[in-house]
Order: C-alpha cells, then sequence, then structure tokens
C-alpha cells in the first residue's frame, strides 16, 4: 500500500455527502430483522461495513483485494460496535463466505456507473452471496449524457497532432478520440441539460443502450459527451456525481469526446446514441449535429481505441492460442500446488527438476504472484 492509494481512500472518507448517503441507505436496510449480515464489497479502509456494524449489523464480511484490507481489520478490532467482523482479501468474484447475507454494499461505481465494475460484482454478489430476499446498495442508477467543452482532453487529443520532437504521431489521435476519458467536474463547461439514456438495476450486465437529443442551453465549443449518473441507494437515499449538482458526490465523470470541437449556439440539437457493454467493458457513442450548414454523423468506441499490436489482431480473429515457455511453467506449477508444497519448493522442482525449465527474473515473478494468489486468497 503506497502514499497514491492512501490519498485516495482518505478522499473517500472526506466525501461527507457519499458517507451521510450510505449511512441512511444502511441504516433503512438494516432495519429488517432478516437482514442483519452485510457484504462490504471492496471495503478499502473498512468505513461502509463499520457503519453498517454502527446500523445494527450483526455480523460482517469486508471484501477487499488489496493489502489495505490488513489495517482496515486492525480498525474494526479497535472499534467497539457490537457487531463482528471477518476480513477477507481477494476479489469478491473469486472468493466464498460462509453464509449468503442480507446486505451487500458496494462503492466500486465508474463516472458512467459500469466503468468501475460494480455491476459485475453485484450481478456475482446476487447470485453467489446475497440471500434470496437480499439488499444491494445501491439497488439502481439512471445514465445521463450532457453535452460539453473540456479543453483538458481536447488539449490532450490535439498534442497528437502538433508533432512532438518533429515526428508525427497522428495515429494516436484516433485511439484518444476513441477512448473514454476520466474527467473532474470542474474540468468540463456543461452547454446541455443531461439526457436520461437509461434505468438500470445495480446488477444488470445485459448491454445498455439509449438515444435521444440534446438541446444546447449555452454556446460554446463541443467537445463531446459526458457521462454521469443518478444512484438510489434505498431508504429514500441518493448520490449523483452530477457536475453541476451542488452537493454531487465526489467521484471523475466520463468524458466520450468528437473528433473535432465545434461551435454550438443555444438552440442547437444533438441527436446521441449510446451503447455500453458493461462486461466487455466497452462503451460505443454515436453522434450526429449540424456544422456549417452541413450534417455531421460522428461514431466512435472504445473498441476502437484499444491498442492492437498485429499479435492482438491474431489472437482476437481466433488464432490457435500457443503454450509458450510461460505457459510450460505455470502448467507445471499448477500441477505441484497440490497443497504440500511451498512457493519455494515449487520453484525448485521446476528449475531442478526432470524438465529442468529456466525462468527469467520475470517469468519467476509472474509464477510468485499466481501462487500468491492461489495459496493467500482468504484472510481472516
Ligand atoms: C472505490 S474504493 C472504496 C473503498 C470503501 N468502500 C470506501 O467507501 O471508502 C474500492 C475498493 O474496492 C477494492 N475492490 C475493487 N473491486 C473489488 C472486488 N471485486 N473485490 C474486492 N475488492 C475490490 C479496491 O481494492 C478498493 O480498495
Amino acid at each position: 500500500m503506497g502514499s497514491a492509494e492512501l490519498a485516495e481512500h482518505a478522499g473517500y472518507l472526506a466525501d461527507t455527502v457519499k458517507l451521510g448517503a450510505y449511512q441512511t441507505a444502511l441504516a433503512s436496510a438494516l432495519s429488517n430483522d432478516r437482514r442483519t449480515t452485510v457484504l462490504d464489497l471492496g471495503s478499502g479502509s473498512g468505513i461502509l461495513g463499520l457503519l453498517a456494524g454502527r446500523a445494527g449489523a450483526r455480523w460482517v464480511y469486508a471484501v477487499d483485494s488489496g493489502s489495505i484490507i490488513g489495517p482496515a481489520a486492525d480498525v474494526a478490532a479497535s472499534t467497539a460496535l457490537g457487531c463482528g467482523f471477518r476480513h477477507i482479501r481477494g476479489l469478491s468474484t473469486e472468493i466464498e463466505l460462509p453464509e449468503r447475507v442480507g446486505v451487500a454494499v458496494c462503492d466500486q461505481i465508474g463516472g458512467f456507473v459500469y466503468d468501475a465494475g460494480v455491476l459485475e460484482y453485484f450481478a456475482d454478489t446476487r447470485r453467489r452471496h446475497l440471500i434470496d430476499d437480499g439488499v444491494l446498495i445501491p439497488a439502481s442508477f439512471r445514465l445521463y449524457l450532457t453535452a460539453v467543452t473540456c479543453d483538458h482532453i481536447r488539449d490532450q487529443i490535439e498534442l497528437w497532432d502538433s508533432h512532438p520532437g518533429g515526428i508525427d504521431f497522428s495515429v494516436f489521435r484516433d485511439l484518444a478520440v476513441n477512448s473514454e476519458h476520466k474527467v473532474q467536474a470542474d474540468q468540463v463547461h456543461v452547454l446541455s441539460r443531461g439526457l436520461e439514456i437509461a434505468n438500470i438495476t445495480s446488477d444488470h450486465v445485459d448491454p445498455i443502450q439509449g438515444a435521444g437529443t440534446l438541446t444546447v442551453e449555452s454556446a460554446g465549443r463541443f467537445d463531446g459527451l459526458l457521462g454521469w449518473f443518478d444512484a438510489d441507494l434505498g431508504g429514500g437515499a441518493t448520490l449523483t456525481n452530477d457536475p453541476v449538482h451542488p452537493d454531487r458526490m465526489r467521484r471523475w465523470c466520463n468524458l466520450y469526446p468528437i473528433a473535432r470541437g465545434v461551435d454550438v449556439e443555444a438552440g442547437d440539437e444533438i441527436s446521441v446514441e449510446m451503447d455500453v457493454r458493461p462486461l466487455l467493458p466497452a462503451a460505443s457513442w454515436r453522434v450526429r449535429f449540424t456544422a456549417l450548414g452541413a450534417e455531421v454523423t460522428e461514431r466512435h468506441s472504445t473498441l476502437l481505441g484499444e491498442f492492437l499490436a498485429p499479435d492482438d489482431l491474431a489472437r482476437s480473429a481466433g488464432a490457435p492460442v500457443q503454450q509458450a515457455r510461460l505457459g510450460k511453467i505455470l502448467a507445471k506449477a499448477l500441477g505441484l500446488a497440490d497443497g504440500t508444497r511451498s512457493v519455494g519448493e515449487i520453484i525448485g522442482e521446476i528449475a531442478n527438476g526432470p524438465d529442468r525449465l529456466e525462468m527469467s527474473v520475470s517469468e519467476e515473478g509472474t509464477l510468485r504472484r499466481l501462487l500468491a494468489r492461489l495459496t493467500e486468497t482468504q484472510h481472516s
């Protein structure tokens, strides 16, 4: 755990708007006697599980894939709440819980919801970790798009056209336009009202598709669509990252750019279509507007914005998967990981056993990480 991660979690704790809404939602969910156990999914510092303990939970399972689980367990142990805690290190989608829980709470919400994984994690939670009438917090999301000016991202996109060092890097421009960019509310100037494009439950992993028309209310340069959300946490609690909301939570928004900034006037119309695939994950956007008297249609997708080398393309085109040397090492290691050997013994047997597979430092690192994941998925 480094200083960047500490700063990130301090930021979550400083977000009083967010904490207030989760506190209200947890108190409401836990007021039902059938719901006394809680999964704090992506627990970080442990704050949401601790709020659940204070709101009357009998038992909290705090799950986080990172090493922050250690200090978080120390905090829970020294906070007298009359609630049991078990801290588990691992991905929620890979761990098992000793029982199904009545409430699952999670803040792994991206700027446009899907992009931090909450939908996928909650779909898995409902299937494997939640009782039949269990409650997910948040329960649902409304997704919005609005037209914005964004100098920050426009400058990043234009940089690729500026011949840095006298070299033509314009190939990268297309990748930048076909990318989803995280931006803060103070990095955009809003040109239109938000258009609701979807209202989904928080375990929705099917395609999310929506369309409509944005009417420009204030003149400016249209750089792209800004994606943001309203979350319904239950018990009357809501949260939003709406860039112009005075009580917004501290969460980035997603900018979906158009190729070049276009000046627009109040009353101009921009028609938009959005298609989000939470499990890929990918977002595609289509924008139609009039510029200099001509109708312009643009289509962009994060699927076109990925850095694809020729071998990536061959793989995605269905080329047979070859077992390279690393594959042989991993296959051998998985066979040896039968519960009797330590990581050092497994590595020793691979290097000195009959096959004598010589490992580079980075291959040994990959192997050690895999073995650590296999043996240390669950900590209590
Ligand atoms: C956005 S932070 C929120 C932390 C805390 N819940 C809060 O409100 O301050 C998300 C945390 O979830 C963890 N995480 C993300 N996805 C996870 C998953 N599927 N399973 C377990 N931990 C996850 C990350 O390591 C990170 O610590």
